[in-house]
């Protein structure tokens, strides 16, 4: 725990941000959620992708698993809701424990009422953009969002390749954060790798969702700080 602290503690040395790492769990054991979670002790956060087989051609879990896995991790979870009527759903996720509830913009209805709703329920809300969706129609709605999610894969599966092209818009996003103030976090998540993490953390992303980099890493924890590592540097020389 020691180690994992002082790796914490080093990440407020750099311009005051914290880089935060979010493993996904879509890349570990589903019949082993809870041993998953404790394989990344060192995580800030557990990144749990909800799929409905309508907005992605996947389907995972719902609510359920997501109350059980918050009993049972010390990470807040994540919530990465991949799904259709998010407007309808989301807030259950809330309810069901998640701290931080991401529903996307190419599904939502009313984005101001529902990220108000899931922060009236003590979660942070977050908002998705698909690779080819533009940051910029948005830039009203961010102070009113805990986190801004910038997909670097089409979603719906756990290990594609990095998406560069969605740089620029990571950095047009960090730009509009910086314009507004706030605490506004800058997810990116897909393709997040040793070898794409530094071009991302440049970029001006602060908080870094890796599945398979992690998981499927003999031993995930190092995995996790050795990302985390990687981001402070490239943070810390950020052009
Ligand atoms: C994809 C999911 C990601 C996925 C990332 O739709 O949103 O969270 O788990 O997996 P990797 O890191 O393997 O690309
Ligand atoms: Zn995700």
């Amino acid at each position: 725990m020691g180690c994992e602290n002082s790796s914490r503690q080093g990440a407020l040395d750099f311009d005051a941000v914290a880089i935060q790492i979010a493993p996904s769990i879509l890349a570990a054991d589903y019949a082993d959620l809870r041993g998953a979670a404790a394989s990344v002790g060192s995580a800030d956060w557990l990144h749990v992708d909800v799929m409905d087989n309508h907005f992605v051609p996947n389907l995972t879990l719902g609510a359920p698993v997501v109350e059980a896995l918050a009993a049972a991790a010390d990470q807040p979870l994540d919530c990465h809701l991949m799904i259709e009527d998010p407007d309808r759903w989301a807030p259950g996720y809330a309810e069901a424990g998640a701290a931080s509830v991401t529903f996307h913009a190419e599904a939502v209805r009313a984005p101001y009422r529902l990220s108000r709703e899931l922060r009236g329920l003590g979660a942070r809300a977050g908002l998705a953009l698909r690779p080819a969706t533009a940051v910029e129609p948005y830039e009203d709605l961010l102070p009113e969002l805990d986190m801004l999610l910038v997909m670097t894969v089409e979603p719906g599966f756990g290990g594609q390749e990095f998406l560069a092209a969605c740089l620029p818009k990571i950095k047009r996003a960090r730009e509009l954060l910086d314009k507004h103030g706030g605490d506004v976090w800058l997810q990116v998540d897909g393709g997040v790798s040793a070898d794409t993490i530094e071009r991302c953390a440049d970029a001006g992303a602060d908080m870094f969702v890796a599945g398979s980099a992690v998981f499927g890493a003999d031993e995930p924890d190092r995995a996790v700080d050795g990302l985390r590592r990687q981001a402070e540097a490239a943070w810390h020389t950020r052009r």
